[in-house]
């Protein structure tokens, strides 16, 4: 009996599986719908009463429901690289004369530029292990739960092979705008386009919801594909496909750049009416003995660029120019615009920058004007269609007041912008809070621009300090509409958690003019705790590689400015850590001070092993599990430690986790 039912969920397994195949990748179907979900009824249920025999590639594993509490990152074994941008025709040119001068007649593939963010997938006996992000081209995020859930990825390859695969995830347009329907029937905010929404889908906890949101492949690299014996990139982009994956129709051999320049052509054509958003063209050498010859600069290969579309101009009016007040109290001015739909995205406000950039365009108010938007940048106003005047449009005037505090504005001397000088202006003050909490500052989810006006308005929150007595709030706050007693515990969890954050983190939120996140970086990596940096002379900090002389005085003068030391005081009070926790000190508090005991069978390291590092990072092992034990890593074969180490609701790191750990632990000793 048994035995019928595992062939039968073998049986419907395959049958699904074609199906999805036939569906998704093909785009040609054999069965109807309703006989597809009878087979996924049919394997659910009995997956459900046999567990036993439910595979882990299973169709049915492609609706979602795997939870994770966090990303764990994933090493790329060969790195991500991006490609260089070229613009015109110009610079394709030289790219093939460059690579001609090296002494190769080369021949390329040419490739639709797909706007969705890259992912590198893992397959070992032709079974899908791992799916992860770029992340910062060495290191990406593991995102397997979501990766499964995409359908035109294979879960099982047609051979049993190690391989692994890159590729776009991307979103259809034709998706994001019912998904962008059904997120204003809500009330919520809309993705601006296609990559916003599938990378802000690919970083979902939840399963469920990638899967809702019907994410999509196109695969166009393989890493190193002499493993397989495969010479040239559009071998590798048939033996893929050969696989199972999904290859673009579109690619293309050519011969020359004239064959690019008319594949470009057609393309930038075609580009309105495919169902997916594309920026461009990637073109690559392909012979592949040719491309290993030519190398890698340390961001890009040399054998490949991204030639990318020109910006899309369309003409809108020019309804108001406002003026916002930034956190440094720097004053733009801002067009609003009637609403234009450029690229998928809906235009409503562009930057002006400043009063003399307004004044060089010679913008006035009712103007149409022509507004130009390419890929991620910020949309631009192009010109204004002086031909298209009235005589009714209203002259630009620059303020010479605070539009929020009323305070004179200040321009300093040899610079353009204008400044509202007033450190109390609320408008400054609530911009201070939302790039303190920021996700390149303190990363505090659930602060976000709306929240922090609003509590800044009803007073909750003032000043940053603030931020960490919100919990004085929470009766209150249970109280204004919108926020459920979960999404406060959520909120007030985050603010907590953020204590722990590494000391570049709270640099680049103190707002200090001109520090960026990077420099936040460097000076935290080179000086440690913030005490340290505090005590830095003007000369020591200009003395630094990448710190000029205004940074160096604007980060001198913040640290000699009273208010400025209470409030770091005031925040180490609250608990606020104020060290660089580099990666090494990060794993080394995972390990530091606490008890461990080491049981089962790790396949990489003996116990014994385990114990030494365990000590050589200040932690103590021990042999017997009791309610001291602080963390129980546990091998195959663990036993009764494992069982009373859950009874205690004790830490467990399994094998993958330590592995994870010891491998961070062993790369920072190189
Ligand atoms: S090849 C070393 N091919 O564009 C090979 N990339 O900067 C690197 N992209 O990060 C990638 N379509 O996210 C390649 N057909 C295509 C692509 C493509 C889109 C993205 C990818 C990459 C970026 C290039």
């Amino acid at each position: 009996m048994k035995n019928e039912i595992n062939q039968r969920i073998i049986e419907l397994t395959s049958i699904l599986e074609k199906a999805n195949y036939e569906y998704y990748v093909l785009a040609n179907p054999s069965i109807t719908d309703q006989e597809f979900d009878k087979y996924m009824r049919e394997l659910e249920e009995l997956e459900k009463e046999y567990p036993e025999f439910a595979s882990s590639t299973s169709p049915t594993k492609r609706v979602g429901g795997e939870v994770i509490d966090k990303f764990n990152k994933i090493k790329h074994r060969i790195p991500m690289l991006s490609l260089p941008d070229v613009f015109n025709e110009e610079e394709i040119k030289e790219f093939d004369e460059r690579i001609k001068k090296s002494g190769f007649h080369p021949e390329y593939v040419c490739e639709l530029k797909i706007d969705g963010l890259s992912g590198s997938f893992h397959y070992e006996d032709g079974v899908l292990l791992t799916g992860a992000t770029r992340g910062d081209g060495s290191i990406g995020e593991d995102i397997t739960h979501n990766v499964k859930t995409i359908r035109t990825l294979p879960l099982k390859l047609k051979e049993k092979i190690d391989i692994e695969v890159r590729g776009e995830i991307y979103l259809g347009k034709e998706i994001l705008a019912q998904l962008n329907q059904k997120r204003a029937e809500k009330n919520l905010p809309l993705f601006q386009n296609c990559r916003n929404a599938a990378a802000g889908s690919i970083r979902q906890l939840d399963s469920k919801i990638a899967a809702e949101r019907k994410l999509d492949t196109w695969i166009y690299h393989l890493p190193n594909p002499i493993d397989y014996g495969i010479k040239t990139q559009y071998e590798s982009l048939e033996f893929m496909q050969k696989l199972g994956f999904k290859i673009n129709p579109a690619n293309r051999l050519v011969k020359d750049v004239t064959g690019i320049l008319e594949f470009i052509e057609e393309y930038q054509e075609k580009r309105p009416y495919l169902p997916y958003d594309i920026d461009g063209v990637v073109i690559k050498v392909n012979d592949l003995e040719m491309q290993e010859k030519l190398g890698f600069t340390s961001k890009h290969p040399k054998w490949a660029i991204a030639y990318k579309f020109p910006a899309l101009e369309v003409l809108t009016k020019l309804t108001d120019i406002i003026f916002t007040v930034g956190r440094t109290g720097r004053i733009t001015p801002n067009a609003i615009l009637e609403p234009v739909i450029v690229m998928g995205s809906t235009i409503k406000r562009a930057t002006l920058h400043n009063e003399d950039y307004v004044i060089e365009k010679n913008l006035k108010i009712g103007d149409i004007v022509s507004i130009r938007k390419a890929g991620d940048v910020i949309p631009e106003v192009v010109e204004a269609k002086k031909e298209r005047r009235t005589g009714n449009e209203i002259n630009f005037q620059m303020i010479t007041n605070c539009p929020i505090c009323d305070s004179i504005l200040e321009k300093k001397k040899g610079q353009v912008d204008h400044y509202c000088m007033n450190p109390k202006c609320p408008a400054r003050q609530i911009e201070g809070l939302i790039h303190f909490c920021e996700r390149k500052a303190m990363n505090i989810e659930g602060l976000g621009e709306k929240i922090i006006e609003d509590f800044f308005n009803v007073g909750f929150i003032k000043n940053i300090p603030d931020i960490y007595h919100l919990d004085q709030h929470r009766k209150d706050l249970q109280e204004l509409e919108g926020y459920g007693k979960k999404s406060i515990d959520n909120l007030l969890t985050a603010i907590e958690e953020s204590k722990k954050n590494s000391l570049e983190k709270l640099l680049f939120g103190l707002g200090i003019e001109g520090i960026g996140d990077k420099t936040a970086l460097l000076l935290s990596k080179k000086f440690k705790t913030i005490d340290t940096l505090i005590m830095q002379s003007e000369n020591d900090l200009k003395a630094i590689k990448d710190i000029g002389p205004i940074l160096a005085k604007n980060i001198h003068d913040f640290f000699e400015n009273v208010d400025n030391l209470e409030l770091i005081d005031n925040l180490k009070e609250l608990g606020l850590n104020t060290k660089y926790l580099g990666p090494e000190e990060k794993y080394h508090e995972l390990i530091s001070g606490k008890r461990f005991v080491v049981t089962g069978t790790i396949s990489f390291m003996g116990r014994d092993e385990i114990e030494s590092l365990i000590e050589n990072y200040q932690g103590s092992a021990s042999s017997s599990v009791s309610s001291k034990t602080d963390v129980v890593i546990v091998g195959d074969k663990a036993g009764s430690k494992e069982t009373k180490a859950k009874e205690l609701g004790i830490e467990i790191w399994n094998e993958e986790q330590w592995q994870k750990i010891y491998n961070s632990l062993q790369e920072d000793n190189n």
